[in-house]
């Protein structure tokens, strides 16, 4: 197949939709290098009956570009168990689409970049796992979705930063434990009775955001509403105004239009809730995910056209850790 990136009068006509919308966070010399892929990418997903799944920390080329449906990681295993489509491309990280091959086993699903990785997927294995159910017998096992296929197969239920509480308190038990976000489960800790044992992984971009930094943010922006996500340390959420997933960080300003607004997470968010709140003033210093922003509009075109990257988990592995997502989706989120 041979394909030709140039901004023709057919790129430019097919995608001005997508420019209009993006514009004021796509810098205007960028957009004839990332039109042609836009394109191209649309194209193929429609000849190779593909679909894109894409995370609310994708680039608003991806996130507004080429993705059919966005969202958190809850919505993203949610909808990954529903597509009809024969191939998934999962614009987000390892962990992400492993959980779309386990909800969606018949189908093709891809990765653009098999090293996206994330630190706290890193942080635990499926023997860790096992090795704290021996130390720790009978106590359930909650696990954060970001994990691999091996530490689901050992776990009892997932969760989400959308669901973690009402995961946790549905178990009806005094005692969990809660993998393997430190922070997510010193936050849960906060919401509930139950007991909570922890493991020691935390996010590298959440993990750098400090109290000092919302301190002077609120020196220099006296009207300032901060938002932090759970997996942020507990003296950055307690100095924030409100804590949530990316989902309900998106809620937050649409219902409450902030006049100023911090996001205390991955810099594509503000980007992305910008293009729909044009009247709210995003302060954008961030951090980014590399594994995240290792997903390019070049290697999703690549992906596509020559299906590779493929995500493979063997059948009994699958079958061990689909009960754990299946339970995370049935409790649902909560408010
Ligand atoms: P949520 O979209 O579930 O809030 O997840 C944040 C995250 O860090 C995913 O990598
Ligand atoms: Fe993992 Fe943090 Fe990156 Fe999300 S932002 S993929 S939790 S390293």
């Amino acid at each position: 197949m041979n394909i030709q990136l140039s901004f023709t009068d057919e790129v430019k006509t097919n995608t001005s939709q997508i420019y209009n919308k993006i514009k004021d966070t796509v810098p205007d010399v960028e957009w004839p290098l990332l039109a042609p892929y836009i394109y191209e990418i649309n194209k193929l997903k429609k000849e190779t009956n593909s679909i894109i799944l894409a995370h609310n920390y994708q680039t608003p080329q991806i996130f507004y570009g080429v993705a059919d449906i966005v969202g958190d990681s809850l919505a993203l295993a949610v909808e990954a168990s529903k597509v009809k489509e024969d191939n998934i491309i999962m614009c987000g990280v390892h962990f992400m689409a492993e959980t779309a091959k386990i909800m969606s086993p018949h189908k093709k699903v891809y990765l653009p970049n098999l090293k996206a990785g994330c630190s706290l997927a890193e942080s635990i294995t499926g023997q860790d796992v096992i090795n704290l159910k021996k130390k720790y017998p009978g106590v359930p096992v909650v696990s954060y979705v970001n994990t691999s296929a091996d530490v689901k197969a050992e776990t009892d239920v997932c969760c989400t930063s959308a669901n973690a509480v009402k995961v946790v308190e549905s178990l009806g038990v005094n005692k969990v434990l809660f993998l393997p976000d430190e922070y997510l489960a010193k936050y849960v800790a906060t919401k509930t009775k139950v007991e909570i044992i922890s493991w020691h992984g935390k996010c590298q971009v959440h993990e750098q955001f400090s109290e000092k930094e919302i301190a002077e943010l609120r020196k220099n922006y006296p009207e300032i509403t901060i938002i932090a996500h759970p997996e942020c340390s507990p003296d950055v959420i307690s100095a924030s105004d409100f804590a949530g997933s990316t989902s309900h960080m998106v809620n937050y300003v649409k219902d409450k239009k902030p006049k100023n607004v911090f996001l205390v997470t991955e810099c594509s968010m503000s980007d992305n809730i910008q293009v729909e709140n044009p009247n709210v003033n995003f302060i954008k210093t961030c951090n980014l995910c590399p594994h995240m922003k290792s997903i390019t509009l070049s290697n999703i075109l690549d992906c596509i056209k020559n299906k590779k990257n493929e995500i493979l988990i063997d059948s009994n592995t699958i079958k061990r850790a689909r009960g754990s997502i299946e339970k995370m989706i049935a409790i649902g989120r909560q408010d």
